[in-house]
């Protein structure tokens, strides 16, 4: 008989059985569960709700079945529906009546709450460390780069000249955004739904700040209602989830085309990208590729838990059983890629050659030049307009600003002299711009050194 079994006079359709049942995805919160139930327990005891001895043998029995789940000696079935109704039911079957204790003011409804953020908690928190590790490696390879002249590019075509430390590190600011989410995210979580019972509270006496600092809650949930009702933390969470997946996806797209024959700006390791079953000469970026692809998913992991939760009145619901998979899926699917995608980065190869010869093309210098122009007293409307027309003479002559000659420079204005070239150089660009936020060398060197601290 279900646990539940009692005003019920026939069992559940075999069909209903696996339909309802959420055993197949939510046994991954186990460990949850007994904590959680071990700290109800307690608390039971500790107020003379249950006997203390009754409560030590549940807190002890608990732990056993812990162990023996991790050892793989305990099945779970459908027919206890889920992870709570398996593990009280295991819990009866080996401590019987006093196992019937453990749900003494609790529903199924606030414990799920509970479980559940106890499970996301711990799953952010390896996500944090995660974010930590690529944060670093981001550091690593921009501290390396902070000569490395590149093209930067808006509309993706050639704007300015930047180095590679200062892109890399453009995306060190999405990652820390994302660590810092998740932080703030934890903040507002992290408060113990507990005790909100069924949806109405309880009548026993339970002590639900004890509860809330066994399990590391920092405060307790104020309406019952809301207790069992608000997912808000698990659309928040899937929300920090897709933001990391729109970053991870932007890098990719630039990794994918850097790697492109064309841009040729960085080469994959071996052990980072893959062959073509037919084409002997491929080596692709899938990595990248699947990252970009995979942050689609997230997304949709986002979407389908604001439209479960969006028509649902007040308190739970059995929709909300849909929340786990689609989080989980979010979770795994970025705790997948963001070590792969971390290794990739970090072992390829720069070709700094060619974002050089990149950086040199495209008249990423041209806003240089009127800004030369303006520092001698054009103003900058004017000077806009003179190397406008240099630029269309250089790419009428198929050549550059900086080869021209300093009789062709005094033909479009007599404001220049031989310092231009000087004032024009890519390293002279690059290193001008010590504004902060700038690439300039020194600039970015003080942000990483302070970034590492
Ligand atoms: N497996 C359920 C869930 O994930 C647990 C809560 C069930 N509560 C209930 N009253 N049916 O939401």
């Amino acid at each position: 008989m279900k646990l539940w079994g009692g005003r019920f006079s026939k069992s559940t359709d075999k069909s209903v059985d696996d339909f309802n049942s959420s055993i197949r995805f939510d046994s991954r919160m186990y460990k949850q569960d007994i904590r959680g139930s071990q700290a109800h327990a307690k608390m039971l005891g500790k107020q003379g709700i249950i006997s203390k001895e009754d409560s030590e043998l549940i807190v002890k029995t608990l732990g056993e079945i812990l162990v023996d789940i991790e050892d793989g000696k305990v099945d779970f079935t459908i027919d206890a529906e889920d992870i709570h109704m398996n593990i009280e039911t295991i819990l009866i079957s080996r401590i019987g009546d006093v196992g019937k204790r453990l749900h003494t003011g609790r529903s199924r409804n606030d414990q799920v709450a509970l479980d559940t953020r106890l499970y996301l908690r711990d799953e952010a928190e390896e996500l944090s460390q995660m974010l930590d590790s690529l944060l670093s490696s981001l550091l690593d390879i921009a501290d390396k780069n902070l000569d490395t002249i590149m093209p930067g590019y808006t509309h993706l075509q050639k704007a300015q000249p930047i180095t590679f430390a200062h892109h890399i590190m453009a995306y060190y600011e999405m990652f820390s955004r994302d660590k810092s989410r998740l932080c703030d995210w934890k903040e507002r979580m992290n408060i113990l739904p507990l005790g909100s019972g069924a949806l109405a509270g309880t009548t026993y006496p339970l002590d639900r700040d004890f509860v809330a600092k066994e399990l590391e809650f920092s405060d307790i949930t104020k309406n019952s209602i809301d207790g069992v009702s608000d997912r808000d933390f698990v659309c928040e969470l899937a929300f920090v989830l897709s933001m990391i997946m729109v970053h991870l996806s932007r890098f990719s797209e630039e990794i994918i085309l850097w790697s492109s024959n064309e841009f040729s700006f960085v080469e994959l390791d071996d052990a980072y990208s893959t062959g073509s079953s037919i084409m002997p000469q491929k080596k692709n970026p899938d990595i990248a590729e699947l990252a970009r692809g995979k942050s689609g998913r997230v997304f949709g992991d986002l979407m389908g838990l604001l439209t479960m939760m969006k028509g649902l009145p007040l308190a739970y619901n059995k929709d909300m059983q849909e929340d786990k998979e689609q989080i989980f899926d979010a979770v795994d699917t970025v705790k997948m890629c963001l070590p792969v995608f971390e290794g990739m980065l970090s072992t390829m190869t720069l070709r700094k050659d060619k974002m050089l010869r990149g950086a040199k093309g495209g008249f990423t210098n041209a806003t240089d030049v009127a800004d030369y122009l303006v520092k001698k007293g054009l103003p900058f409307r004017d000077a806009h307009a003179v190397v406008g027309k240099m630029v269309a003479y250089c790419l009428d002559k198929d050549t550059v600003i900086d080869a021209l000659t300093l009789d062709e420079f005094k033909s479009f204005s007599d404001i220049f002299t031989d310092d231009v070239y000087d004032a024009i150089s890519l390293e002279t660009c690059v290193n001008m711009r010590k504004i902060v936020g700038g690439p300039a060398k020194d600039t970015m060197k003080k942000i990483i050194d302070e970034y590492r601290k």
